[in-house]
């Protein structure tokens, strides 16, 4: 398991992100290769959202019922396809890479041949976010880790964010230091939490 990341943020455990929800069940899809990397550990070159850190991800997702998704990070598309298997029809999901990986997962090639879901290549950095202005219920940065980037993805995750609506971060742990000093900076004006036992730090708009 993960530990909290020292002198980090307040943390939370994830049954508490929707106190109001606790008693609920609720049904999480998680895709297949979620199990191989359920206990791999983090390296610079290797930032995947882990296993556990899915079946949290998913479960936020359900509970939330997002009309529009933007991820910023796509890589080879692994949180994307769960986020597509955890929300319903109606749901946009537009994810940003300024490369584009090839995808050799079949699931995940069909997945982006869907309407709903939106591939965009650009770097964040000097990307236009206006069109998605308070409009997205769920906001993921996992693009580019250091301090700048962290920041400005950031103050466009703040901008495109709708009432009740969540970002999430990942990497807030001390392997990426430009992301765990950005969210310990925020926390100062913002109650952003790091969600135990993962990379994740979270923080809900209120409504
Ligand atoms: C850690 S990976 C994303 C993993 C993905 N979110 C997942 O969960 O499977 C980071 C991705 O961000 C992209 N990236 C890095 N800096 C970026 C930037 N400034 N703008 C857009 N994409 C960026 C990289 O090309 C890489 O594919």
């Amino acid at each position: 398991m993960l530990e909290a990341p020292p002198q980090g943020l307040n943390t939370l455990k994830a049954a508490d992100i929707f106190p109001e929800q606790k008693s609920s069940l609720i049904t999480i899809k998680v895709s297949n290769d979620a199990e191989a990397i359920l206990n791999q550990g983090y390296t610079p070159q290797n930032a995947l959202v882990l296993g556990r850190e899915q079946v949290v991800m998913n479960g936020l997702v359900k509970l939330l019922n997002p009309r529009c998704v933007f991820e910023i990070g796509t890589a080879w598309g692994g949180t994307t396809y769960n986020f597509f298997l955890n929300t319903e029809e109606g749901c946009e999901i537009f994810t940003l890479d300024e490369l584009e990986q090839p995808i050799a997962r079949p699931e995940v090639a069909t997945m982006f041949e869907h309407p709903r879901v939106h591939r965009l290549r650009g770097n964040s950095l000097r990307f236009d976010f206006s069109p998605w202005e308070r409009s997205c219920d769920l906001i993921f940065i996992d693009g580019n880790h250091d301090a700048v980037t962290i920041r400005c993805d950031t103050e466009n995750a703040f901008r495109m964010i709708r009432p009740g609506g969540i970002i999430l971060w990942h990497d807030d742990i001390p392997l990426f230091p430009g992301v765990q000093q950005w969210l310990l900076e925020l926390e100062r004006h913002e109650p952003v939490s790091h969600i135990e036992n993962t990379a994740l730090a979270i923080w809900r708009c209120p409504l």
